[in-house]
């Protein structure tokens, strides 16, 4: 079973409209005209298409921050971009990033339910579980808005939730889906108290006192990265590339996960003049 892992896609728009700019859209907006969108290569959405009907995945996990500004224009590309993916994969699941929620307005305007909540079936808003074949899949939405910072937030009502489902689990592999990683520094990145996931010391209790092997997938950090939790061994965390990102050191990309009867087999994809994919990736040890 073939699942990919993408995040980060940040379909951008500028705006010049004033009513849109009387929040922190202007700073994201002068961050977007200044440097965003010369990182952000949004015209691969096609070339992504067409690898994808040769790679055939059976599912696509979709780690938030689809938009930039949480504008309608930009969360109408990325419904246009999922509707053309669902073509060839029906099988589609997407979580909000802190970008989706990026102003007050746009949360209540209720923007990322409206453009993508068909992808996001959650019984709970915060908490859902789906299963596929023998895979548990837990998707956190770990994201709220935030006047000026990028922080993200997990209650303890909905870190219970997520504990009473993975301890009701009968699937064999379990895995967990959120925005924010929930370790604030491996060798690969480390996330700012301003960028960070509030409340991610007692997730990472919860998930290393679940016992069984966990596999973590986030988004955020804009990197590629695969390590053991350094205290809750059963817990691996991988972090994916964004999907259109072309940055020197930091190139774009999404992560294959290979469910391989009890394991799982990582590679990451890198873009460079065309979609590679990388050796396996092996977890670095915490
Ligand atoms: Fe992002
Ligand atoms: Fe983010």
């Amino acid at each position: 079973m073939r699942i990919l892992h993408i995040s980060d896609l940040h379909f951008w728009t500028i705006t010049c409209n004033p009513f849109y700019l009387l929040n922190k859209r202007l700073i994201g907006n002068l961050n977007l005209v200044t440097r965003r969108r010369r990182h952000i290569r949004q015209e691969r959405a096609g070339s992504f298409i067409e690898l994808m009907k040769g790679l055939c995945p059976d599912v696509v996990l979709v780690g938030g921050d689809l938009t930039t500004t949480a504008l309608d224009s930009e969360y109408e590309k990325a419904s246009g971009f999922l509707s053309r993916l669902q073509t060839v994969c029906p099988d589609i699941y997407v979580i909000p990033g802190n970008h989706d929620y990026y102003t007050f307005e746009s949360q209540r305007k209720g923007r990322f339910e409206k453009y993508l909540g068909r992808y996001n079936p959650l019984s709970d808003p915060f908490v859902s579980y789906h299963s596929i074949n023998d895979i548990a899949l837990v998707c956190l939405s770990t994201v709220r808005p935030n006047l000026f910072s990028s922080r993200g937030f997990i209650s303890k009502p909905h870190r219970d939730a997520a504990q009473k489902i993975l301890w009701e689990l009968q699937e064999q592999q379990v895995i967990v889906l959120a925005h924010y990683p929930c370790l604030y520094t491996t060798p690969e990145y480390h996330t700012g108290l301003t960028r960070r996931l509030e409340g991610a010391l007692p997730l990472r209790e919860m998930l290393g006192g679940v016992g069984r092997s966990i596999l973590y997938l986030a988004g955020h950090v804009h990197v590629f990265s695969h390590g053991c939790d350094p205290v809750y061994a059963n817990v691996t965390q991988v972090t994916t590339a964004p999907l259109f990102y072309e940055k020197n050191k930091q190139p774009g990309g999404f992560t294959e996960i290979v469910a391989d009867k009890d394991d799982f087999k990582i590679f990451p994809w890198t873009y460079d003049e065309g979609w590679t994919r990388c050796k396996e990736s092996l977890p670095a040890q915490g």
